[in-house]
């Protein structure tokens, strides 16, 4: 995990059961320090290095992949995500008042103090990004390119249990492709391009549902994972869909089966049937299917699995994700990639193609799928979109256990933080004076530069602060015209001209 978590267990001043609410300004004050809230990190310099450094890998993937950087705000009404990410996110909703709706403040008091647990804030801190992605392209639907691919990589917060891999302030990392790929117009004379057919408008959508897993892979081959280790779990909601329309759940009921599907890994069999009977779900045929033996469910499986009369009949209702499945092998990932009859998801609004990057043992790395309503709810035109969205508590627990976090040196390097020269005095006062000059012009010439402020006059040990930092050069001044500089990678140096040696060091 990368920065330093805060848990509620580890935090002296404050009983655990103290540790949700921020204290009142009176008790702060008998208390001593303010502890930061459970779920949250602090990150110091070299930790914060590391996560720009998983950043850096997000954004030059979305980018190399054609997407394009977006942004909104980190507070949205709270409408934005009841409508329809689905109760799952909106119960761990962290709520904003404004200090200045002095009424509105009140009210929500009021409501909370007589035990009204439903009453929510006004807005709300974005637990995810999809639904400001949403609104931003209805907005400007019109306006945007077809299909527009956009990528966001900033933090989030769901009130969740703080546990490993989950916590309550995290990074995401989304990528989105809305809006399908436009028809080539007929020409003038000759019939056809108008309307598109189902089966067209399904295999182009199928084209983007792999563009968006491949990415995603991508993003963990760079980061040096393989899929010797981890898979991309897939599955469709609309053949989900026709399965459990099968087994006897009516339309009004599917949202309800694909949350108790969801929860399949979480829950055991009594827990799963008694849910099932809140949702008003009795049928027990789905309830067989909901409680068959947990595992690797792969596509050939499930073809014996189906509520169908026959096994061409299974084909054909397995067909989209038999297709997806091609179309990942085409795109090179097909070695990570397996049809998981489990996978649901628990965001209300996925309508098709679904997906989670597992690795055994931890929480999902990523998921992600099509969302081909949200646009339309949002008072955009029907538009297709798929996307996903991957964390980095989880990507960095992996990369520290796998040991591929590289080494701070080389994350430095990656970032372009290494200093390239550390200016070291030779301990006469006429040297000593020269290094404020000497640091001024190598940073005027572009470079990055750096001294030591210890009072220590041993080049010993400032040449090992050179190396702490990582730095590329060290800089002795032994004169107003005269330098040693260090070529700290090569462990070599040279004593002579100023101006010739300083010549030498090139920005990275
Ligand atoms: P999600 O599955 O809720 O999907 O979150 C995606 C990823 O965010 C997870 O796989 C996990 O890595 C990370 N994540 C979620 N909650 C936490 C948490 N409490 N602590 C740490 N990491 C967490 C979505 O959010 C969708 N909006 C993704 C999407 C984009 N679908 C389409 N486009």
């Amino acid at each position: 995990m990368i920065g330093c978590e805060h848990v509620a267990g580890a935090m002296p001043h404050y009983p655990p059961s103290m540790t949700d609410q921020p204290s009142s300004s009176s008790d702060a004050a008998s208390r001593g320090p303010i502890q930061p809230a459970t779920g949250t990190r602090d990150f110091y310099p070299i930790e914060l290095a590391r996560r720009r450094w998983i950043e850096d890998k997000w954004r030059t993937t979305a980018i190399r992949h054609g997407f394009e950087e977006i942004d909104g705000p980190t507070f949205e009404p709270t409408d934005l995500y009841t409508r329809k990410s689905g109760d799952g996110i909106v119960s761990e909703i962290f709520g904003v008042y404004s200090g200045k709706d002095e009424a509105r403040v009140k009210q929500m008091g009021q409501r909370l103090a007589a035990g009204d647990t439903g009453a929510i804030a006004p807005y709300a801190l974005r637990p995810e990004f999809t639904p400001t992605l949403a609104r931003m392209f209805a907005a400007r639907a019109g306006q945007l390119p077809k299909p527009t691919k956009w990528f966001w990589q900033q933090n989030c917060y769901r009130a969740e249990k703080p546990q490993r891999g989950r916590l309550r302030e995290f990074m995401q990392w989304n990528c989105d492709i809305v809006g399908g790929v436009p028809r080539a117009e007929a020409a003038p004379g000759v019939s056809g391009g108008a309307s598109p057919s189902v089966v067209d408008i399904a295999q182009e959508n199928a084209t983007l549902d792999a563009e968006i897993i491949a990415c995603c892979v991508d993003l963990l081959q760079r980061c040096g994972l393989t899929s010797s280790s981890m898979s991309v779990r897939f599955n469709d909601r609309s053949v989900l869909g026709k399965i459990i329309t099968r087994l006897g759940v009516d339309r009004e009921h599917h949202a309800a089966a694909f949350t108790l599907i969801d929860r399949r890994g979480k829950l055991d069999d009594a827990d799963l049937e008694a849910m099932a009977f809140e949702f008003g779900i009795h049928s027990t045929e789905f309830l067989t299917f909901l409680k068959r033996p947990r595992g690797a469910d792969d596509l050939s499986t499930s073809l014996n699995e189906l509520p169908v009369d026959s096994r061409e009949e299974a084909a054909q209702m397995l067909a989209p994700l038999s297709g997806l499945k091609e179309l990942l092998a085409q795109a090179g990932c097909g070695d990570w990639c397996v049809v998981d009859m489990n996978i649901a998801r628990g965001l209300a609004y996925y309508t098709g193609m679904v997906f989670e990057v597992i690795v055994d043992g931890e929480r999902a790395v990523a998921g992600g799928g099509r969302y081909d309503n949200l646009i339309e709810t949002f008072g955009g035109p029907p538009t297709p979109a798929v996307g996903f969205g991957m964390g980095d508590v989880v990507l960095s627990l992996i990369l520290q256990d796998k040991g591929l976090m590289p080494s701070d040196k080389q994350i430095a390097a990656d970032l372009k933080l290494r200093p390239d020269a550390f200016v070291i005095s030779n301990g006469t006062t006429e040297s000593d004076a020269l290094v404020p000059v000497l640091l001024a012009k190598l940073r005027r010439d572009g470079l990055h530069a750096r001294r030591s402020y210890k009072s220590t006059g041993k080049i010993g040990k400032l040449l090992k602060e050179a190396s702490d930092t990582h730095s590329r050069y060290a800089i002795i001044i032994e004169s107003e015209t005269e330098i040693t500089l260090k070529d700290m990678d090569a462990n070599t140096q040279d004593r002579g001209s100023r101006e010739e040696l300083l010549a030498r060091i090139k920005p990275a």
